[in-house]
């Protein structure tokens, strides 16, 4: 690990994004008068503050992502103490709010040090409460937006976690492994693996071509990668174009909160049916942070983890965060046996027997 690598798994030891998160999001609450809105009840259920959102906030709660964002809410809420949650029912707490505030150093060395990942939260928490009422999403894959996503995307931490996506996947392997990047983005990925590993074989696929110049422009040998256009592949819910066993390893980052909920199965079953036996599949997400505490235990990332979620919301497609339980469901019912679960089950290898 070099000494950035050290800097970088310091700070987010000391969880200064989710804090960071953690104030923005307790921020728009308090901005937005939700915790007062909620109060006008002593005891209720998720249902009744989809009413009183409706009703006092105008907000226009008829999709199952703006649904979904008053789940998040109301279960960060409860993971600030400023609720709890009894049976079906949520009732006030009096507002605790979470230890550890951010000094203005800190405030400063997270807008630093993560400032694409700060920034761009920041925009999507500004406009959360104009999308909650109605506005399209504020960032979309297109040509519009692909700086946007390059300025997130290569935040310090998620490439902390490619990094170790990446060691977890390759170490011990011998020869060449034929790699399918899927939704490969801003190329980070491919640049980490090829750090890693520069003899790698690598195949790219995304849904648009949107990205296609960044990541050529970003990667060490772009002329080894063989890029796929994106013509062949209409996104999730379409078959992937390759033969069955056609990779060693498939790399997934950041990417499965955006396949649509319905179609998540599918989706798994035909990286399945590409990567050959013996072969890995690596997928970088968060999971949602779990009643149990069996996965998602740190209470820091637990909070970051819901800020993130609330806030991607406003991006088109983001379908959100999953239950770790769950997923472990799934892709043991398409066949493959869980390797790994590990970063507060953020990062997986999981393997086609
Ligand atoms: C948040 S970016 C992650 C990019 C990259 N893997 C990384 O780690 O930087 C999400 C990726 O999902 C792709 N994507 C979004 N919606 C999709 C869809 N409906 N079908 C297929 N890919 C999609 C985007 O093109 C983008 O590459």
């Amino acid at each position: 690990m070099n000494a950035d690598m050290q800097d970088i798994k310091s700070l987010l030891g000391q969880s200064l994004t989710h804090r960071y998160l953690t104030e923005r999001f307790l921020q728009f609450i308090d901005k937005h008068h939700i915790q007062g809105v909620l109060s006008s009840l002593s005891r209720i259920t998720e249902e009744d503050a989809v009413e009183l959102f409706q009703q006092r906030l105008g907000y226009v709660l008829n999709d199952r992502t703006r649904l979904r964002m008053v789940t998040v809410l109301m279960d960060f809420l409860c993971e600030c103490e400023c609720l709890k949650k009894e049976g079906k029912f949520y009732v006030l707490n009096d507002r605790k709010d979470p230890d550890l505030k951010l000094s203005g150093d800190e405030s400063g060395m997270v807008r630093e040090m993560f400032k694409g990942q700060a920034g761009f939260f920041d925009r999507c928490v500004a406009y959360a409460d104009k999308f909650l009422r109605g506005s399209s999403p504020l960032f979309s894959f297109d040509g519009s937006t692909t700086l946007i996503w390059e300025a997130f995307l290569g935040n310090a931490e998620f490439s902390f976690a490619r990094g170790v996506l990446i060691n977890l996947l390759f170490s011990g392997r011998t020869g060449n492994a034929r790699v399918l990047d899927l939704c490969y983005g801003p190329g980070f990925g491919i640049l980490q693996m090829q750090e890693r590993s520069p003899e790698i074989e690598v195949t790219a696929l995304d849904f648009k071509d949107i990205f296609i110049e960044q990541a050529r422009g970003r990667i060490r040998n772009p002329e080894s990668v063989q890029w796929i256009n994106a013509t062949l592949w209409e996104g999730f819910g379409s078959p992937l174009p390759f033969n069955n066993g056609s990779f060693d390893i498939v790399f997934f980052a950041c990417a499965d909160p955006y396949i649509p909920y319905e179609l998540r199965q599918y989706v798994y079953r035909d990286i399945f049916r590409v990567l050959r036996k013996g072969g890995s599949l690596g997928i970088l997400s968060h999971s949602y942070p779990d009643a149990g505490l069996q996965y998602v235990k740190d209470s820091w990332v637990r909070r970051g983890i819901l800020c993130h979620d609330f806030f991607e919301g406003v991006c088109k497609g983001w379908n959100g965060f999953h239950d770790a339980g769950e997923s472990i469901n799934l892709f043991e019912a398409v066949g493959f046996i869980i390797d790994t679960v590990m970063l507060n089950a953020s990062v997986w290898k999981i393997d086609k027997p």
